[in-house]
């Protein structure tokens, strides 16, 4: 489908955004393996949350979908039983990874298939540390999915991971839930921690230094209740759009505020950017707030590679920011984004391209020119969830008409995406 974004003259509104969809799937694998019913609300509504619900599913858990909550009858740590057909993970690489890690212990079989994405994104860096604990994967050459586990007793180790990855790091972490002994990741950069705190949450505990975490094995998960905060990541996009849109004022309510994903708020505060947060005391394992944003004259700005891992799926609306900004923004050390739902390095600089942007796309990196005019354009999104956001909100700004074409892909995180944004702008 082609979606038409309209140019606006005003961002002005006070909106919630869905859960969040990090959270969302550590809520549902956990609770499947916990003792004892879990309860979410505020679940996230995204294709990719129900990727790792229908893989739960087809694995026997019993996932109840209530009025206005989920309920997981959880099955302890190996009451899942091995699925009658291939477990399909959709576009999600969260889903094939993290429960790649508790299909690694279990006494079957499984086999995990993606759709195109999927199927051309790394899995070596998830099949190397299972296969150390003594898990038995095959992939396709080049170490891509489809990938056949067969489970088995795994050993607890101790994994120096080369990428600053959350979803690496919450496999290994999985699957030492099921290690006898202590199993513990270390990542060149901290990564996002959601799992480290929903486990706490669960009753596991979890010992934590600078970029090194450890679980003990066998551990046991007691069923809880989670409250899923707004989703940051899908918040940040409608952020993007009240910066870079004259006379925007835009409140953003009950969004998750975990500093291991909100590099961008960093960022954008340093580049001069005119925001309140309001942080608030929920008692949740995770922090909470509401977020005001105003129209602001920003200044280019120096990336630091360390911040990428808490800024990574923010960098295409931070991409679309910077053209608006006075100077120069270089973002370097974010090679991980050749290799996430697109080759986001490229897909950002064929589009930025498009719209007369000056954009030279570097090996792990981008330096943009800011103060630059946004020409209309159809933006190709390579069915990329954040890439079509991410342009259609440049086009609010653009010189003529922007198309999005394959818009759905939104659904991916954010299904309600262009209903928000048609009620926020004023034309
Ligand atoms: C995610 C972690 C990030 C992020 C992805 C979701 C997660 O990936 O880009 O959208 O839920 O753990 P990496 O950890 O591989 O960088």
């Amino acid at each position: 489908m082609i979606q038409k974004i309209q140019h606006a003259r005003a961002i002005k509104a006070s909106i919630i955004v869905a859960g969040d969809k990090s959270i969302s799937h550590r809520a549902l694998l956990l609770g499947a393996i916990a003792e004892g019913n879990t309860i979410i609300h505020n679940l996230s509504s995204s294709v990719d949350v129900r990727s790792t619900m229908s893989c739960l599913r087809q694995l026997n858990a019993e996932i109840i979908e209530q009025v206005d909550s989920i309920m997981i009858k959880g099955k302890g740590l190996y009451g899942l039983t091995a699925s009658p057909s291939v477990l399909n993970c959709g576009n999600s690489g969260t889903t094939m990874r993290l429960l790649s890690g508790i299909l690694a212990a279990q006494p079957f079989t499984s086999t995990l298939i993606g759709d195109e994405s999927l199927s051309k994104r790394p899995m070596k860096r998830i099949i190397e540390p299972l296969s150390r604990m003594s898990s038995k994967i095959y992939s396709q050459p080049g170490w891509l999915a489809p990938l056949a586990i067969h489970g088995n007793r795994l050993k607890s180790i101790y994994y120096h991971s080369p990428v600053a990855s959350a979803q690496v790091k919450s496999c290994v972490l999985l699957a030492g839930l099921y290690a006898k002994g202590v199993t513990t990741v270390a990542e060149p950069h901290l990564s996002r921690d959601h799992t480290e705190r929903m486990l706490i949450h669960f009753g596991v505990p979890v010992r934590r230094q600078d970029q090194t975490v450890s679980v003990s094995g066998p551990g046991k998960l007691k069923g809880c209740e989670i409250k899923v905060p707004g989703d940051f990541s899908s918040a940040a996009f409608f952020i993007g759009a009240a910066l870079i849109t004259p006379n925007s004022e835009l409140k953003i309510k009950n969004i998750g505020l975990n500093p291991t994903r909100t590099g961008l708020l960093k960022i954008l505060v340093q580049m001069g950017a005119r925001i309140i947060i309001q942080h608030q005391d929920v008692g949740s394992s995770e922090p909470v707030g509401n977020v005001i944003v105003y129209s602001s004259q920003l200044n280019g700005v120096k990336i630091p590679p360390e911040l990428v891992p808490n800024l990574i799926d923010e960098i295409p609306i931070l991409a679309v920011i910077s053209t608006q900004a006075r100077g120069k923004t270089i973002l370097s050390g974010a090679k991980e984004l050749r290799v996430k739902e697109s080759d986001r390095l490229q897909t950002i600089a064929k589009n930025l391209t498009l719209m007369g942007v000056k954009i030279e796309e570097k090996d792990d990196g981008f330096i943009i020119e800011g103060s630059q005019k946004l020409r209309g354009a159809t933006i190709d999104t390579y069915d990329d969830h954040r890439i079509a956001m991410a342009f259609a909100i440049a086009g609010l700004i653009a010189e003529g008409k922007t198309q999005i074409k394959n818009s759905e892909c939104v659904e991916i995180s954010m299904p309600d995406f262009f209903n928000i944004l048609q009620g926020i702008i004023i034309e």
